[in-house]
């Protein structure tokens, strides 16, 4: 773990993406790229270096939110453009170094490992592509790999090579040191590639090993297709991981759950489910179609259809269909249907009728809603916060609660009193 440096290249504009956010902090399963590939590099290495530009203090401020031991380099972009020139600045701990791209995150830390275990001077990662276009080629002869050469610069023989480069690649600190000065920016393009490293140290017959490696972990991110195509293998593997460890899930392959969301004893869910943040669901029942966004359910059964929003502790609860839950802790409540309970704080035995809203904005400010133990909420009641409603109250279908507080023990009721007025209806429609 000590020997070994990682650098990510992170500094590029990733124009094919056509986006105003740099490539590298698009979200994978509500992580950004870069987020994936550093922790999966930190299970290897201590010495991690993330090299920026483009967009360098949002960068920088994203990844400073997950991790607080990276090093950021700032490549000199508009006098070394290039991935060469990525490196120029870099300088590293640890004798080996290994360089990773900032958009393929789907690297993991055993991907990495024929990295680790070959001891030539480099290695290199090759692909067998079917259409190789847009990627380096790799010219390889019969004494082995000889140069890169990229797609713009390319001759029409050069072009029908199917052997491409990763972009992967872990060399000695002191190929680092001697070849990367040396790279210069005669080509199509007028930057400085990092791939002509290994034409520079086959002319000094260091030895060159080339590493066949999978798309499936090493695919790069350029275009928003490829985001949604990485996206979806994420997807599966932070699933079957859940799957193994006990959660039942109907139709997975409906079924999205973010990177964060962790899971205790056995869950069920429905398919349609979207679970994310750092949601927490120990043995809880998830029907079809819903959504729980960084929220903790314990025991707890959800929808079909309801939508719990952050910062919700749903304990011993039932909510269901088109049911809104917001910033709100409910212990042992049932909320069975269209409700929308927000900064709220419930208990035991309490039963929220169908309908029942907490009025909790004043168009300026978010006010709390506190309901305690064996409460009976009459259906189509508002609850015009700040409210406090004590234990034991009933409160009458269809009344607008206004009062600070509802004392332990009371009915609230608020209706007009209802008339009936006999044969109106032939008066006003006639008879027929
Ligand atoms: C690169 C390789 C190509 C390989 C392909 C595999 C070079 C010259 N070419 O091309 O042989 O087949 O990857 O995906 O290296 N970056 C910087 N600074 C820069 C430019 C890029 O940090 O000035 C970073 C980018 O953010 C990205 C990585 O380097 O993470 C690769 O850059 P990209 O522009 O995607 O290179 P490719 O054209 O794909
Ligand atoms: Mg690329």
């Amino acid at each position: 773990m000590t020997s070994l440096s990682i650098v990510i290249l992170a500094a590029g504009k990733g124009s094919r993406m056509k986006s105003d956010k740099a490539k590298v902090l698009h979200d994978i399963s509500g992580k950004p790229m870069l987020y994936h590939i550093i922790k999966e590099s930190q299970k290897l290495s201590n010495d991690i270096t993330v090299v920026v530009a483009h967009q360098k203090e949002r960068v920088i401020e994203s990844m400073q939110h997950y991790f607080d031991n990276i090093a950021f380099v700032v490549q000199d972009a508009d006098n070394f453009p290039g991935t060469g020139g990525a490196l120029k600045n870099v300088r590293v701990k640890h004798e080996k170094l290994l360089v990773l791209n900032g958009d393929m995150p789907l690297i993991t830390a055993t991907s990495l490992q024929g990295f680790l275990e070959n001891d030539a001077d480099i290695i290199m990662s090759i692909f067998d592509l079917k259409d190789p276009s847009g990627y380096g080629r790799v010219v390889i002869s019969d004494s082995g790999v000889e140069r890169i050469v990229e797609d713009k610069d390319a001759s029409e023989a050069e072009k029908k090579i199917t052997h491409v480069n990763a972009g992967i690649y872990a060399f000695k600190k002191e190929i680092l040191e001697t070849y990367v000065p040396q790279i210069d920016n005669n080509n199509a393009q007028e930057e400085y590639y990092l791939t002509d490293i290994i034409a520079l140290a086959n002319r000094d017959q260091r030895s060159i090993s080339p590493l066949l490696i999978d798309e499936e972990h090493f695919m790069g991110v350029n275009s928003k297709a490829d985001l949604a195509q990485a996206e979806s293998i994420m997807q599966q593997r932070i699933k079957e991981y859940w799957m193994r460890q006990g959660v039942i899930m109907q139709l997975p392959e409906s079924i999205y759950i973010e990177e964060g969301v962790t899971f205790e004893g056995e869950s069920l869910l429905e398919n349609g489910v979207r679970l994310t943040g750092n949601s927490h669901i120990v043995t809880s029942h998830i029907k079809a179609h819903s959504v729980i966004e960084q929220s903790s359910i314990v025991n707890s059964s959800v929808g079909p259809l309801a939508h719990v929003r952050p910062q919700s502790k749903l304990n011993n609860t039932h909510i269901g269909n088109f049911v809104e839950v917001k910033k709100s802790t409910l212990n042992g409540v049932k909320a069975g249907h269209l409700s929308y309970l927000g900064d709220t704080i419930a208990d035991e035995g309490t039963n929220i009728g169908a309908g029942v809203i907490t009025c909790n904005y004043d168009g300026k400010k978010k006010y709390q809603t506190v309901i305690g133990k064996n409460v009976f909420i009459g259906s189509d009641s508002q609850l015009v916060a700040p409210v406090e409603i004590e234990d034991d109250v009933l409160i009458a279908a269809g009344t607008t609660v206004s009062c600070a507080k509802v004392n332990k023990g009371s009915l609230a009721i608020d209706r007009t009193p209802m008339k009936q007025v006999e044969n109106f209806f032939y008066k006003f429609f006639g008879t027929k």
